[in-house]
C-alpha cells in the first residue's frame, strides 16, 4: 500500500541506483582511461545521514531495492556503515552492490554480514593480459577469487558484467558461455555506451547487442519472457545446464519502455535518465529529518517528468558523462 513512484508512461520505480563516490581505482578503457581525478572544489559525497534520509523517503514511496554503485562504491571508508544503514531502513528488501571486485575476496563476508544480498562484478575478459589491458590492473585472478568468496559468504545473487568491445573481447563470447555454465552464474553483456569522454573509443569498439543474441540463438540458448518487474536486460538460459546470459542494449528500440530505475549521484543529484539530463539537486532537502514530507512530495512530482525514451536509436549523438560519475 501507500504512495507509489510512477510516471505517465506506465513505468513504476522501485529500484534506486545510488552512487557512493565518483572515485575509482581502476582505469577501464571505456570509462576512466586516465584514472580518477577529483575536480577542485567539487562538492563532498553524501553523508550517512543524508543517505538515510534519501532512502527513507524513497522507501515510503514504495521503492524496495537499492543498488550501491559508483565509481567504486567500496572505496568509501564508511562503506559497511552505509550498507548497514540502508539495509536497516523499513521497506528496503534488497541491497545490491556493483563493484570492480577489488579486494572482494577479503571483503565478501563482511558485505554479506552488512545485509548485502546481491553483487554484480565487472569482468570484461577471461584472459589475464587482456583484463589488464582493459582495466589497467592485473587482477583477474583476484576477481575470480572474489566471486568464489561471494558464493561462500552466502550472497544469493552474483552476476558478472562484461562490456562488449569489438577487437578487444568479442572473440571470447563462447569462453564466457562455457564459464557461466561451469560456475552456474549470470553474465550480462553490456553494449558500450558513448560518453562525453569516449566518442572515438565508442566508434572503434561499439558492437550491438544483436552480436550476442544472434550467437545465442544459433546455438540454441532460450530467450526468456521478460518478467514484469525486470529491468532492461534481455535474458537467455543455457539449454544444457546452468548459466544465464543477459544483454543490456541501450541503443535498441524498446530499451526505455521497461526502465524501472532512478539514479542519485554521489553528491545527491537525481538523474531520471542516464542520457542527457543534468540532474536535479536533492541535497537541500536532505539536511533534516523534518524535511521528509517535502522531499517525498518533490520526488513524486519529479518522476512524472521522466522522458519516455532517450531516442538514442534515432540519434545516437546523445552522450552521457562517464558512468563513474552517475552510477552506471
Ligand atoms: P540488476 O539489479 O542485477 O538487474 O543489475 P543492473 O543491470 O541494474 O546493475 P549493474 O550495475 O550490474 O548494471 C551494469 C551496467 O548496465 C550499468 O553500469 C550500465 O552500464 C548498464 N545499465 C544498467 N541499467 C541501465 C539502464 O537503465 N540504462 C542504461 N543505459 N544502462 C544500464
Ligand atoms: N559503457 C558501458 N558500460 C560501462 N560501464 C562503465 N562505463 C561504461 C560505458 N561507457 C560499466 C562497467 C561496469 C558497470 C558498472 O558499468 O563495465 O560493468
Ligand atoms: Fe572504475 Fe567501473 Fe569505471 Fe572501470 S568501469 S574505471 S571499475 S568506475
Amino acid at each position: 500500500g501507500g504512495a507509489r513512484l510512477a510516471d505517465r508512461h506506465g513505468r513504476r520505480f522501485e529500484y534506486l541506483r545510488l552512487s557512493l563516490t565518483d572515485m575509482c581505482n581502476f582505469r577501464c578503457s571505456y570509462c576512466l582511461p586516465d584514472g580518477f581525478r577529483k575536480a577542485r572544489g567539487a562538492p563532498s559525497n553524501l553523508s550517512i545521514d543524508e543517505i538515510r534520509r534519501l532512502v527513507e523517503a524513497f522507501a515510503q514511496l514504495g521503492l524496495w531495492k537499492v543498488r550501491l554503485t559508483g565509481g567504486e562504491p567500496t572505496l568509501r571508508r564508511e562503506f559497511l556503515e552505509i550498507a548497514r544503514t540502508v539495509t536497516g531502513i523499513e521497506g528496503i528488501r534488497k541491497v545490491a552492490v556493483t563493484t570492480n571486485g577489488y579486494r572482494l575476496a577479503e571483503r565478501a563476508q563482511s558485505f554479506a554480514d552488512a545485509g548485502i544480498s546481491a553483487i554484480n562484478v565487472s569482468m570484461d575478459s577471461l584472459q589475464p593480459q587482456r583484463f589488464r589491458a582493459i582495466t589497467g590492473h592485473d587482477r583477474l585472478g583476484q576477481i575470480l577469487e572474489g566471486i568464489a568468496a561471494c558464493r561462500a559468504a552466502g550472497i544469493s545473487s552474483v552476476k558478472l558484467n562484461s562490456v562488449l568491445l569489438k577487437g578487444l573481447n568479442d572473440d571470447e563470447v563462447d569462453d564466457f558461455l562455457a564459464f557461466v555454465g561451469e560456475h552456474d552464474l549470470t553474465l550480462r553483456f553490456i553494449e558500450v555506451m558513448r560518453t562525453n569522454d569516449n566518442p572515438g573509443y565508442f566508434a572503434a569498439h561499439h558492437l550491438p547487442g544483436t552480436f550476442i543474441s544472434e550467437r545465442l540463438e544459433t546455438i540454441g540458448w532460450l530467450k526468456q519472457a521478460r518478467q514484469a518487474a525486470a529491468g532492461p536486460a534481455i535474458e537467455y538460459t543455457n539449454p544444457d545446464g546452468p548459466g544465464r546470459i543477459g544483454i543490456i542494449a541501450p541503443y535498441s528500440r524498446d530499451f526505455c519502455t521497461s526502465c524501472n530505475r532512478l539514479r542519485v549521484s554521489a553528491t545527491g543529484k537525481l538523474h531520471l535518465c542516464l542520457f542527457g539530463d543534468a540532474g536535479i539537486d536533492l541535497r537541500p532537502l536532505l539536511q533534516q529529518d523534518s524535511q521528509k514530507g517535502e522531499l517525498i512530495a518533490r520526488l513524486q512530482r519529479l518522476v512524472t517528468t521522466k522522458a519516455p525514451a532517450h531516442l538514442l536509436h534515432q540519434d545516437n549523438s546523445g552522450a552521457t558523462p562517464h558512468l563513474a560519475s552517475i552510477g552506471g
